[in-house]
């Protein structure tokens, strides 16, 4: 293949990567890039409820309608991040709770309003909610957080079926972090499936986020996870991969970078049920790992000029 979007037509799996709506805008390199590489985006930050609701009742659309409006042009389908978290919420709604000003039974209705609006907006132009993120902690027990201290774990169920009103058509997903290795996690996220499943609550995917580090041994068993979730008629993602590696740079990391890469691909093609390969940012120009993790970065598929790294060699050469 010659780039990634040929990749994606020989493979029939979709491609992605996050988006940085900043660099979307002021560079051209980097939308020339996106467009050229990538069938499939993700909102890095953009869909995210305190970049959409910085203010209770003011809504901020322009950047996520940017995105939308970018992949259209450019035939990208795109999926949605995210409906809720722990993470990124808007001040207003975390103070507001914690001063006591907004009880649960308000917390309820703010939630719901707000997945309603999101979705809605976008009806029919997302193929793929993230609805709820990261909800299981690494021990294996129900994310400590606001939703589950005042609504309690009925959240999952409902966040799953407000979405699903307000766009029938949408793919609703559960996406998670460490989940492609970590026991306890990954046995409370199968069991929350099932619990939905038997319940008829519209979910119809399982997000593997897929943020790896090539100090850390692969996750051997990634495809085995992947497919233990298709066996509950899930299809699979991989939603937000990039591998990291401690600076400085050198061959010897950036081979062992692109074999991760190589088989996080190859896993998803043994699992049928596994329909997109999305990673988090494609330039160590524009990506989150030096500012979260100290010392580590270059987790991407080029490096700060654009120039391919063995990694997306690597991909490439998958057939
Ligand atoms: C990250 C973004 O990349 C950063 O720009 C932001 O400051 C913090 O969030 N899991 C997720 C993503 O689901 O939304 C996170 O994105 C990375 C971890």
């Amino acid at each position: 293949a010659k780039d990634l979007r040929q990749l994606s037509q020989q493979l029939h799996i979709k491609i992605g990567s996050a988006v940085d709506i900043a660099s979307l805008r002021d560079e051209p390199m980097y939308r020339k890039t996106l467009n050229r590489e990538f069938n499939h985006v993700t909102a890095e930050n953009a869909m995210k409820w305190e970049s959409v609701e910085p203010e209770r009742g003011v809504y901020t659309w322009d950047d996520a309608d940017a995105l939308v409006e970018n992949a259209r042009r450019n035939h990208q389908q795109i999926r949605g991040h995210t409906l809720l978290w722990h993470n990124q919420l808007p001040a207003w709604l975390t103070s507001g709770v914690e001063d006591g000003s907004i009880d649960a039974t308000e917390l309820r209705e703010i939630l719901r309003d707000h997945i309603t609006t999101q979705v809605r907006r976008y009806k029919g132009k997302i193929r793929a909610w993230d609805v709820v993120n990261e909800v299981v902690e690494e021990d294996g027990s129900m994310r400590q957080s606001i939703w589950l201290t005042h609504l309690g774990p009925g959240y999952i169920a409902d966040a799953f079926r407000w979405a699903h009103k307000a766009d029938p058509h949408a793919k609703l997903f559960i996406n998670d972090y460490n989940l492609e290795w970590n026991a306890p996690k990954i046995e409370t996220t199968l069991n929350i499936v099932k619990d939905l499943k038997a319940e008829r609550v519209p979910i119809h995917g399982i997000g593997f986020q897929g943020h790896l580090g090539i100090q850390y041994d692969y996750p051997g068993d990634w495809a085995n996870v992947m497919q233990r979730f298709a066996d509950l008629g899930l299809e699979v993602a991989v939603t937000e991969l990039d591998v990291r590696m401690v600076l400085p740079v050198t061959p010897e990391k950036l081979a062992t970078q692109a074999d991760y890469y190589r088989r996080a691909l190859t896993d998803c093609l043994s699992v049928r049920a596994c329909r997109e390969l999305t990673v988090w940012g494609f330039t160590d120009l524009h990506s989150w790992v030096p500012g979260w993790f100290d010392g580590e970065g270059a987790a991407t598929l080029m490096d700060e000029n654009y120039a391919p790294k063995p990694a997306y060699k690597a991909l490439l050469s998958v057939k």
